[in-house]
């Protein structure tokens, strides 16, 4: 067990699978990637990126931490929104919460989780940005418009990297958008946040 063998055989079962369906996958992604999406999602087991858009490998480009935020001074964070939008040139960024989401859940409380609270500290401070639209919520209802709102305001931090904002000066389509995934029922909700420009990125602001 020490080997986690079980793994190692549902490895081996989902390559083959893979390779009886298209032998040459696997030579063929080995070549190279080509993503037009990079993806950032919550580390939930139950929100696995891929899977919940049916998508094979090759075709996301990843990055997961707890409450999907993007925070300015994350390099990991960072680091994976430059390389792809620099070197891979996806065509959209996609954050992408959840409803039920345990790490907006523990920023609403007020016990204390560890070393993690120093991070939950990003969420707390959309629930100051955004104070009057959750007052007087009962708490699930103030729970799944915070997971909403925490998207929007990550959407507007990707906006607002130093990536992001050269790539629309230089012209390139890059498209950041919103979403929401229920794991209710498997289904995932647009926001109505896509931004493709600064401009777009001031309207929004205003309107809301
Ligand atoms: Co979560």
């Amino acid at each position: 067990m020490k080997t986690l063998k079980y793994l190692f055989d549902r490895n081996l079962a989902w390559a083959n699978a893979i390779k009886e369906e298209n032998p040459g996958f696997f030579e063929a992604l080995s070549k190279q990637q080509d993503p037009e999406y990079l993806w950032i999602g919550c580390s939930d087991s139950r929100v696995p990126a891929n899977q919940i858009v049916n998508l094979p490998p090759g075709e996301v480009f990843v990055h997961r931490n707890i409450a999907n935020v993007v925070v300015h001074t994350d390099l990991n964070c960072l680091s994976v929104i430059q390389f792809a939008v620099e070197v891979i040139k996806v065509k959209h960024i996609i954050v992408c919460g959840h409803y039920g989401c345990g790490g907006i859940k523990a920023a609403m409380e007020n016990h204390e989780h560890g070393l993690i609270d120093n991070w939950l500290r990003h969420i707390k401070d959309v629930v100051r940005f955004n104070a009057e639209k959750l007052e007087g919520l009962e708490f699930d209802d103030r729970h799944d418009l915070l997971c909403e709102l925490n998207v929007i305001e990550q959407v507007a931090n990707v906006c607002n990297t130093t990536t992001v904002q050269r790539a629309w000066k230089n012209g390139a389509e890059l498209s950041v958008h919103g979403w929401i995934y229920s794991i209710r029922n498997g289904i995932i909700k647009d926001l109505d946040m896509c931004i493709t420009s600064n401009e777009q990125l001031t309207k929004k602001k205003v309107q809301e």
